[in-house]
Formats: structure tokens, sequence, C-alpha cells
């Protein structure tokens, strides 16, 4: 199984990268715990240059043809994974603009997978994360209930390097364990 650890945000001196550089040792470490059939791909959103999405063709109805070739290639890495973790801050009470436009961009490449979310704001977007759970919903993605959640104000260091308590760490490995166990369930019948 594959699972894809999606860097959300593509602003410049994003904090995500910090709590991407922190958690994606501890995911690797827990798949790699869990067998050598599950692997992890990062996919950082800020290597695909996404155009804004204005294409006649409803990305649902496209059958993965898309013109734009960085949408394409977004296609594909998309395709390729078996289940998610999304890494997201909250902009304005809700999921940052440019992570939606990704996401609506592509249809069945999401279809009836797993996703699990790790977020991070002034308030630790935990009302990102609820919009995206709605959204999700619309491609039959499971969204797994365990979460990670950052302050940006108070799981950092003096540096303001993200330097969360031991009990993330704990909550890491439970939320990629419940990742694999749920994507393991649902690639043997999708
Ligand atoms: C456009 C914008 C809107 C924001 N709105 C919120 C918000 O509604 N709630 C919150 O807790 N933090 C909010 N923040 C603060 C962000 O969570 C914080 O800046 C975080 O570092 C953004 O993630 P990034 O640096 O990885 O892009 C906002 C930041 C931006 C840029």
């Amino acid at each position: 199984m594959r699972l894809g650890i999606i860097i959300g945000s593509v602003r410049d001196g994003r904090f995500g990268e910090g709590v991407a550089q922190w958690f994606i040792p501890l995911a690797q470490e827990s798949a790699a715990a869990a067998g050598d059939e599950v692997s992890i791909e990062v996919i950082d959103l800020k290597d695909f240059d996404l155009p804004v999405l204005t294409s006649a063709t409803v990305p649902g109805a496209a059958n993965k043809q898309y013109v734009d070739e960085r949408v394409q290639r977004w296609s594909a890495a998309i395709d390729a994974c078996d289940g998610f973790v999304f890494i997201t801050p909250e902009y304005n009470h809700g999921v940052p603009g440019g992570f939606k436009n990704a996401f609506d961009s592509l249809g069945s490449e999401w279809a009836e997978k797993p996703v699990a979310f790790v977020s991070y704001g002034a308030e630790k977007g935990i009302r990102s994360v609820e919009h995206w759970r709605a959204i999700v919903s619309n491609f039959h993605m499971v969204d797994v209930r365990t979460q990670l959640a950052f302050s940006v104000f108070e799981d950092v260091d003096e540096q303001g390097s993200v330097a969360p308590t031991d009990s993330h760490a704990d909550r890491a490995r439970a939320l990629v364990g419940d990742l694999i166990s749920i994507t393991g369930r649902l690639v043997t019948t999708r």
C-alpha cells in the first residue's frame, strides 16, 4: 500500500514545512513497523504549480485526462496512492484555497480512499479539518477520526521551529496506524 502525505500550503515561508519535517520521519517509522508492503510518498503541492481550475470539463467527468500538463502530473501522483495524510493549515476558518483548488482539480483519483488530517493554525486548524471532512465525503473518501493538531504559537521552540509535546508523537503514531489499518481493508475491496 502506498500512502501519500500531502503538504498543502504553498505559501512562501510556510509553517507547514516544519510540521511536515517533524511528522514525516514518524510516519515513515510507523510504516516500516507495519511491514514492507507499506510505503510513504511525500507529495508537496508547491512542486506542482497547479493552475486555478478553469477547464470546461468537470474534473469528476474527465476520466483522468487533463489538458494542462501540471494537472496531469498531479493526477498521476494522487492516483498512485491508496490513502493520504493531508497536512493542512486553517485559512479564514476554513481550508486553504490553493489546497482546495488542487482537490477540486481531480475526480476519481480520490475516490473511496482513506484520508487522515494533520492540522495547524493560530487555533490548531481544527475548523479546517471539519471542513475537509465534509469536502472529502463527496468522493466517498473515508476520513480517519484520529487527528493531530499544532498551535503555531505553542508547539514551537524559541527559534520558531516545530517542537510539540511527547503526546503529539504518540498521537502521530496512532494516526498512521489507524490510516494503515483502514487503508489495508479498503485496498482489498476497492
Ligand atoms: C490567509 C490566512 C488566513 C488565516 N486564517 C486563520 C484562521 O482562520 N484561523 C487560524 O487559526 N489561523 C489562521 N491563519 C494563521 C495560519 O494558521 C498561520 O499563519 C499558519 O502559519 C498558516 O500556514 P502556512 O504558514 O503553512 O501557510 C491564517 C493565515 C493566513 C495566511
